[in-house]
């Protein structure tokens, strides 16, 4: 049976899967919801969206996905708080940045009703799924893929945009330890590394196993050109502090414009503390290392929050950082999450509440 709300058509699932999930034991993204928000473009316009019972997709073998890579996705998080009020963080953002890559891989807009009421209505359905233990959350996969047939290689005119949900437990299970890249690159000028697109995360997995082969958790892509300044690692922006100034790259069109990179960056400035967006180049970054003043590294992003990095490999050299007890990395984790899980006043006006 169908009912509606808020303009959502909602299809219920018959039983639900949750008595299964091991609330406790949540790795990341590998236990889905009963629901899914399911919306097609079809003859030149977006139909309405709708949801219904978790399930497979069946799509042609010519659908152009599989042979142009034309898709694109978010990353979300619905974080619940001490009195089950569901919230979400900076959601327009996600909605924003989705039509911008939309838009380089020629996707077609998207309407930002069809996104927002769609997700909440999704996270209302849902809210049973968000998990409360310290440090879960209910890990929200929007995304958009060309379903439209042709072996001919130009866009697609048919396309499914999905949002799926997952409870998820913590991204990295223990310490961070990068490895500095100076032979592969994630993203060109003129390219597509801005946007979330799905072709620009499978480049990365072959150079991210090299590193893990040599016991790295995470490459730190470096510029195209020369290899000579960091720009961002595997789905998050990178933090460096030197001395007490915290330095991230500014964004240009082969970095990621993360949400959680622009609100650590209000954060640290509200704390008073010196920020600097600029390039860091890897030399200064080794010789910061090397006399001391390099205090501490971090990765930001919605999946792995702030994550401190315990150290970098570069040119065969390993460099420890130091372990701090006041870290920048640990202050800005609690102000961002207490923002995030309603436990401290919004003053940015970043929490959306699913009510
Ligand atoms: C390549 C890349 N950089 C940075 C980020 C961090 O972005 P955000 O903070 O919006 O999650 C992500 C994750 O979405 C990413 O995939």
């Amino acid at each position: 049976m169908e009912t509606m709300v808020n303009n959502i058509a909602i299809e219920k699932a018959k039983t639900s899967k949750i008595h299964e999930v091991d609330f406790d034991n949540l790795s990341f993204g590998s236990v889905y919801t009963d629901h899914m928000l399911v919306c097609d473009y079809k003859n030149g316009e977006w139909e309405a969206p709708k949801i219904v019972p978790y399930q497979p997709i069946t799509l042609d073998p010519s659908a152009k996905i599989f042979h142009y890579g034309q898709s694109i996705f978010e990353g979300m998080k619905a974080y619940k708080d001490d009195d089950g009020k569901v919230f979400l963080f900076r959601p327009l953002e996600n909605f924003k940045r989705l039509n911008k890559s939309a838009e380089r891989l020629a996707i077609p807009q998207l309407p930002e009703s069809f996104f927002m009421d769609g997700l909440h209505a999704l996270i209302q359905l849902e809210s049973d799924w968000i998990p409360t233990n310290a440090g879960s959350s209910l890990y929200i996969r929007p995304f958009i893929f060309a379903s439209g047939t042709g072996f001919h290689a130009s866009p697609a005119n048919e396309y499914k945009f999905i949002i799926a949900c997952a409870p998820s437990g913590s991204y990295f299970s223990g310490k961070v330890k990068v490895l500095i890249e100076e032979t592969y690159s994630r993203a060109a000028n003129g390219g597509v590394g801005y946007a979330k697109a799905g072709g620009n995360y499978a480049g990365q997995f072959y150079p991210t196993k090299l590193a893990a082969d040599k016991g790295y958790q995470q490459v730190i892509w470096t510029d195209d050109n020369a290899h000579e300044y960091i720009e961002e690692a595997g789905a998050m922006n990178v933090f460096v502090r030197i001395n007490d100034t915290l330095m991230t790259a500014p964004t240009n069109d082969r970095i990621l414009d993360g949400i959680t990179r622009k609100s650590i960056l209000d954060i640290a400035k509200d704390e008073g503390i010196k920020t600097e967006v600029r390039k860091i180049s890897v030399h200064e970054l080794v010789e910061a290392a090397k006399n001391g003043s390099l205090k501490e590294m971090f990765g930001a992003g919605t999946a792995a929050v702030v994550s401190p990095i315990s150290g970098f490999g570069y040119h065969g050299e390993e460099y420890e950082l130091p372990e701090l007890k006041d870290s920048y990395a640990s202050m800005l984790k609690k102000r961002i999450t207490d923002i995030q899980y309603n436990r401290a006043e919004d003053k940015f006006g970043w929490r959306y509440p699913v009510e």
